[in-house]
């Protein structure tokens, strides 16, 4: 997978912009405020995920615009792709000329995988972070994990809804039977896949930690349940998972929320036994971050035998010169684009086989 050209129109503020990339390690070189983060997310945007950053689609529209374009030729599954991206209100993407009904038929199309420093939250902030995570991660390289989550967003809404109508009304109490039995199935795959995910992110995201901090420190990662029995297997899971919304019924009918299931759990990561969250330095949080992302993309060549798209926005600072080094030199065959604000970072890594991109 490599970005041969990308052409941006009244994209944030990048108004007319033709960018040629490199093969290889590309580094986006300026001053706050010139658009390098904005660069990242429009190449992003290819992938058919949202931005990292805004919500509404119109967001990236350049002030006072009516709509962005955004044009890419890349090259991916043996041959050059173009596509583009038409923003209004919504985006609207085609693929060789022709329109797409969503984003997510641009998954597999396009692959990439994103650091920037909003996933610092990954290691530093709550659940839903690390769940946003796994979740994105499993949805591109398999589609149909997205929309086994649209659904079961969409029963948990529906299941929240009847617990306050049985509040007042406890003859709806009757209805829950179908939204538990909906979601125990539903959660039961989006657990399942994701137990299964942990384990080969695990793999490769201690061995690039390792590396990244000379072994200094060691991973972990261990995927934790909540509020329900230790379960393996999409069988087992379902059938925990209905036993445990049935024990919280009465609970959750006086809370008026659905308090287990797939939407509340979680995985820690420690470093040497340590809550990387609790305990981890700045550069440490980071290094965790980073070698979680570097693991997703070894999952996706390892998988779909091409590789990613690798795009690091601001990923030098509070790395030590080691810690940087790594992350330049140890993309074979990979295409990577990096942001950063100073030069005195390009001149340390200059021996490396770098084109650079000034803003
Ligand atoms: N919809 C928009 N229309 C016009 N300009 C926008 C829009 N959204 C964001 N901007 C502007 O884009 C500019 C560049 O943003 P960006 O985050 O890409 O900068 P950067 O080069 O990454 O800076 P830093 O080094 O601080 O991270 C900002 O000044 C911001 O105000
Ligand atoms: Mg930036």
């Amino acid at each position: 997978m490599k970005v041969l050209s990308l052409k941006t129109e009244n994209y944030r503020n990048l108004a007319a912009k033709e960018y040629f990339p490199g093969g290889g390690v590309n580094i986006i070189c300026g001053e706050n405020g010139l658009g390098k983060t904005n660069l990242i997310e429009s190449i992003w945007l290819f992938t058919g995920c949202r931005s990292f950053r805004s919500v509404r689609d119109k967001d990236v529209v350049r002030f006072d615009c009516d709509e962005a374009r955004l044009k890419m030729e890349f090259f991916s599954g043996n041959r050059n792709k173009e596509a583009e991206i038409r923003i209004d209100e919504k985006r609207h993407i085609t693929l060789n000329g022709i329109a797409l009904p969503s984003g997510r038929k641009m998954m597999g199309e396009f692959t990439a995988v994103v650091f920037t420093p909003l996933h610092l939250a990954i290691v530093k902030e709550g659940p839903e972070e690390r769940r946003k995570f796994i979740d994105i991660a499993i949805s591109q390289l398999r589609p149909n994990y997205a929309k086994t989550l649209l659904e079961y967003t969409k029963a948990l809404a529906q299941r929240n809804a009847t617990l306050r109508a049985a509040r007042d009304n406890p003859a709806m109490l009757a209805m829950l039977d179908i939204w538990d039995m909906e979601l125990a199935k539903k959660g039961a795959v989006i657990i399942d896949s994701r137990i299964a995910y942990l384990e080969a992110l695990k793999a490769h995201a201690c061995t690039v930690y390792d590396e990244i901090s000379s072994g200094k420190e060691t991973l972990g990662l261990t995927y934790k349940e909540y509020a329900r029995d230790k379960a393996r297997g999409k069988k087992e899971i379902a059938e925990s998972l209905l036993k445990a919304l049935y024990e919280k019924r009465e609970s959750d009918v006086e809370r008026c929320i659905t308090s287990v299931g797939a939407h509340r759990e979680d995985f820690s990561i420690d470093l040497s036994g340590k809550s990387a969250r609790l305990f981890g330095s700045q550069g440490q949080q980071r290094s965790a971050a980073l070698s979680l992302k570097l693991a997703e993309a070894n999952i996706i060549s390892q998988v779909t035998a091409e590789e990613p798209v690798i795009l690091l926005d601001d990923v030098f600072s509070e790395l030590d010169p080691q810690r940087q080094k790594y992350v330049v030199s140890h993309f074979e065959n990979r295409q990577v684009f990096i942001t950063c604000c100073d030069e005195e970072n390009i001149s340390r890594i200059a021996d490396l086989d770098v084109t650079v991109e000034r803003l």
